[in-house]
C-alpha cells in the first residue's frame, strides 16, 4: 500500500525562533498536518537551535561568515534543505537576502514573514519606522517569497493598533502575538493543499486572491482595549 507521508518544511531561522516555536507547537496540537523535518540557522547558538533540538527536529548551523561569497552560501543552503526533501521552506526570522537562484529554486515552495503591512516598511527596523511615520495600524504579513525583497504576492496579514505610547519594543510584542497566530495558519493552507501560487498570484481554495487575507480573532480584538 502506498503511504502518504505528512508535507515536508523545512524553517530557516537566525535567532530567537518564537514563530518556530509557534509552528512547533501547531504541529503537535494538530493544527498544522505537516512535518518539520529540519531547522537550519545562519547565526551560531542561536535560542531557535535550542527550540529544535528540544522538539527533536534535526538543528544545523550553516554560518554564512564560513563563505566568500552569498551564492556559495546560498548553494550549500540548498544542498542542506534539498537533503530533506520539504514541500515547503519557511523562512522564520531569517535575516539574510537570497541569490534569485535559491529564490526561483523554490518557486511557490518559499514563504515568509515580514513585521509591517507590506509593501509599507519592507527592509529591516520595521516598528521604529512605523512609529516615525505616525500609522494608526501596523502588523505582519507572509508572503510567497519572489525576486524582489520583501516585495512577494501577500497571502495574509494581521493588524494591530499603534498605541499613543508605544515604544519598538512593545509594538513589536504586539506584532508577535498575531505572527504567532498568522503564520500556523498559512502553514497549515499549505500543507492541506489549499494555497499555491500560480503565475505570481496566490491562489487558495482554488480561488485567485484578489487582496491579502486579514487575520481576524479575539486576540486581535484584545489588543484594542
Ligand atoms: C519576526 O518578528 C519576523 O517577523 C522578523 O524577525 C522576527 C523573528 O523573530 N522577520 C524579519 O524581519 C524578516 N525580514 P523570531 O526569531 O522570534 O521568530
Amino acid at each position: 500500500m502506498r503511504q502518504s507521508p505528512l508535507p515536508g518544511i523545512v524553517v530557516l531561522i537566525s535567532g530567537s525562533g518564537t514563530n518556530l516555536q509557534a509552528l512547533i507547537d501547531a504541529v503537535a496540537d494538530g493544527r498544522v498536518h505537516g512535518e518539520i523535518r529540519a531547522v537550519i540557522s545562519n547565526q551560531p547558538e542561536v535560542t531557535g537551535l535550542d527550540r529544535a533540538r528540544r522538539a527533536g527536529i534535526p538543528a544545523q548551523v550553516i554560518n554564512h561568515r564560513d563563505f566568500s561569497d552569498r551564492s556559495g552560501f546560498d548553494q550549500a543552503l540548498m544542498a542542506a534543505i534539498d537533503r530533506h526533501q520539504p514541500e515547503l521552506v519557511v523562512l522564520a526570522g531569517f535575516m539574510r537576502v537570497l541569490t534569485p537562484a535559491f529564490v526561483e529554486h523554490y518557486d511557490g515552495h518559499l514563504i515568509n514573514i515580514h513585521p509591517s503591512l507590506l509593501p509599507d516598511f519592507r527592509g529591516l527596523h520595521t516598528h521604529e519606522r512605523a512609529l516615525e511615520a505616525g500609522v494608526q495600524q501596523h502588523g505582519c504579513s507572509i508572503h510567497f517569497v519572489n525576486t524582489e525583497l520583501d516585495g512577494g504576492p501577500v497571502i495574509l496579514q494581521a493588524r494591530v493598533p499603534v498605541l499613543i505610547d508605544d515604544t519598538p519594543q512593545t509594538l513589536a510584542a504586539r506584532v508577535q502575538q498575531q505572527e504567532h497566530r498568522a503564520y500556523p495558519q498559512v502553514v497549515q493552507w499549505f500543507c492541506q493543499g489549499r494555497l499555491t501560487l500560480r503565475n505570481g498570484q496566490v491562489w487558495l481554495d482554488e480561488q485567485p486572491l484578489q487582496a491579502p487575507l486579514q487575520l481576524s480573532g479575539p486576540a486581535v480584538l484584545a489588543d484594542t482595549h
